[in-house]
């Protein structure tokens, strides 16, 4: 392959995506981003980051604001953890950076949340400094570019396509670089129904010389997720529902949910553990909800509180109006659950 890098260049300039709402040189913004950016498509995250940084427009006030007021706003994004180390992160840069976004790449790098190609992206996008990412889109650009075969989470494949990064990076225009693979992966060299025709790269391409595009990248050797089910209380007292916040470690960590018991057990029973007298009023239809590694099968109980202690609830609980509570920090299923009641 001659020339990879200066092609690249060219093309990205003319089909590359220039109006992201990140591209905007602050590396603030430009790490808000990356972070969302893990694991999410830009599609979904361009009003998830258009609502984060209308809120929090700088590390300042990222750093200054509670974490329920930033999971909140992360809240369907998934990941949590992400939100977590951000807010966390922001708080550290505020008390050890002197609140500057760091610029040296080993500091970058040492940052919660930011592994290696995280943290190039952000020096690359952000400084212009020459460092190779290798995120998911990256690794299937070369696989299939260079025909690599083997799952790409594996080590061997993965120091090889790092070398291969590594010495395609250009001496200049890092940054249109950096964002033209990333674009190329994203719109051309999609998992499904890549755009061949319209890849500068086609004729270079091994995978489509060997008829190999929709075999490679190999893909990760699957074992069947193990799936988990448990009951979520819906208690309900007049027009409120009573939310839980789950411990920080853990999934779902720092969120908003409904208590649970065993799916087989008595959910009245579960409630009157739990404080509150109630009524069971029915069963609300099964959610799936899959994680990275396993699933989860959800059976909401629906319950009326006939009376709340008079004493002032437990901390870590409470009681919102349904609207209120919708707007809350909560895991997507919650939120769906919530929704189907207002
Ligand atoms: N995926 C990860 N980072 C990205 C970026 N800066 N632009 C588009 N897609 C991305």
């Amino acid at each position: 392959m001659t020339n990879f890098a200066h092609r690249l260049i060219a093309w990205q300039q003319t089909h590359g995506r220039h109006d992201l709402p990140w591209q905007v040189g602050d590396p603030y913004a430009v790490w808000v981003s990356e972070i969302m950016l893990q694991q999410t498509q830009v599609q979904t995250v361009i009003p998830y980051y258009a609502r984060f940084m209308a809120r929090f427009p700088d590390l300042a006030s990222l750093a200054a604001a509670p974490e329920d007021a930033v999971l909140a706003l992360w809240s369907g994004l998934g990941y949590y953890a992400r939100g977590r180390n951000l807010h966390a992160t922001a708080k550290r840069i505020a008390a050890s950076h002197s609140g500057l976004f760091p610029r040296d790449f080993a500091a970058i790098e040492a940052l919660p949340g930011i592994g290696r190609s995280t943290a190039a992206a952000i020096a690359a996008l952000a400084f212009g400094e020459r460092r190779a990412i290798l995120d998911g889109n990256v690794k299937r650009v070369f696989c299939r570019l260079f025909g690599i075969d083997g799952w790409p989470g594996e080590k061997a494949v993965a120091d090889r396509l790092w070398r291969l990064a590594e010495a395609l990076l250009p001496e200049r225009d890092i940054a249109a670089y950096t964002q033209g693979i990333m674009d190329l992966g994203a719109t051309l060299c999609r998992r499904s129904r890549p755009d061949c025709e319209c890849c500068p790269f086609t004729d270079d391409c091994l995978a489509q010389r060997q008829g190999r595009v929709a075999e490679l990248p190999t893909p990760r050797p699957r074992k069947a997720l193990p799936e988990k089910s448990t009951a979520m209380l819906v208690l309900l007292h007049g027009g409120d529902i009573l939310l839980e916040k789950r411990p920080s470690n853990g999934i779902w960590g720092g969120l908003w949910s409904f208590p649970e018991c065993p799916p087989g057990s008595d959910p009245v029973g579960a409630a009157r553990a739990l404080g509150y007298v109630a009524d069971l009023l029915d069963e609300l239809p099964e959610l799936d909800h899959c994680f990275s590694h396993f699933r989860l099968r959800i059976a909401p109980r629906r319950l009326a509180v006939a009376r709340r202690p008079d004493s002032a609830e437990e901390p870590g609980r409470v009681w919102l109006p349904l609207a209120d509570a919708s707007q809350a920090a909560l895991p997507t299923p919650v939120r769906k659950i919530i929704e189907s009641l207002i």
